[in-house]
C-alpha cells in the first residue's frame, strides 16, 4: 500500500480543457448572466477534475480562473472547501464512507473496517495498483439510507459489511456493482414497505 502524500513530481506542467469539455465548459457558463461567471467554478472544476484523472492539480484550477476570469486565489478556497474535489492523484475508483452521526449511528464504522481489511490501506490512502483510495466523508446527504457509501457518480444505501465486500469484489472483478438500496428498498421508503397510501385510486377526468 502506499499514502497518498502530495507527490509535486506529479504535478502537470499545464492543462487546458479538450475541445469536448471546452464547448462544455462553454455551454455551462452561458447558463449564468454575464457579469456572474464565476457561478460556473463548481461544474468547471468538476469538469477540469474528470477530465485530470479523478483529480485537479493546481494548473486544472488556474485554467478554471482563468476561463472564468477570477482570482486564481478564489478558485483555489472553493476547491480546498470541498470534499468532492481532490487535490492529490487517487485511485481509480474512491471509496468515500459517509461517517456522520446518522450512517455511524448505523455502522459505518464496520463499513470502514471492511474496507480497511478488504483494500489492505487505511483512510486517506490508495491501494498500490492504483485501483482504490479510501476516503470518509461528512454527510453524503442520504442519511435516511444510512449507512451510505459514494464511489465515483454512485450512491450505496442501506450498506453491510457484507454488502461492503461484494460491492469491493466487483469493482475488483471490472463490474460496475449495483447502486442504490442494498436491501431492495424502493427509494426512502420503511424497511418493511410502504405504511400509508397503500391503495391507490384513480379518477376520470
Ligand atoms: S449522515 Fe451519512 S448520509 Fe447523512
Amino acid at each position: 500500500m502506499s499514502a497518498p502524500a502530495h507527490d509535486p513530481a506529479k504535478e502537470p506542467a499545464s492543462f487546458a480543457f479538450n475541445p469536448e469539455n471546452l464547448e462544455r465548459a462553454k455551454a455551462i457558463i452561458a447558463k449564468y448572466p454575464a457579469g456572474k461567471q464565476a457561478s460556473a467554478c463548481m461544474p468547471l472544476l468538476d469538469l477540469a477534475q474528470r477530465q485530470s484523472e479523478g483529480w485537479l492539480p493546481r494548473v486544472a484550477m488556474d485554467a478554471v480562473a482563468d476561463l472564468l476570469g477570477m482570482p486564481r486565489i478564489r478558485v483555489y478556497e472553493v476547491a480546498t472547501f470541498y470534499t468532492m474535489y481532490n487535490k492529490t492523484p487517487v485511485g481509480k475508483h474512491v471509496i468515500q464512507v459517509c461517517t456522520t452521526t446518522p450512517c455511524w449511528l448505523r455502522g459505518s464504522d464496520d463499513i470502514v473496517h471492511t474496507c480497511e481489511r478488504k483494500l489492505g490501506i487505511g483512510v486517506g490512502e490508495t491501494t498500490a495498483d492504483g485501483q482504490f483510495t479510501l476516503r470518509e466523508v461528512e454527510c453524503s446527504g442520504a442519511c435516511v439510507n444510512a449507512p451510505v457509501v459514494q464511489i465515483g457518480d454512485d450512491y450505496y444505501e442501506d450498506v453491510s459489511p457484507e454488502h461492503m465486500e461484494t460491492i469491493i469484489d466487483a469493482l475488483k472483478g471490472g463490474e460496475i456493482p449495483k447502486h442504490g438500496s442494498q436491501i431492495g428498498r424502493q427509494s426512502s421508503e420503511p424497511v418493511g414497505g410502504p405504511t400509508t397510501l397503500k391503495a391507490f385510486t384513480t379518477t376520470a377526468d
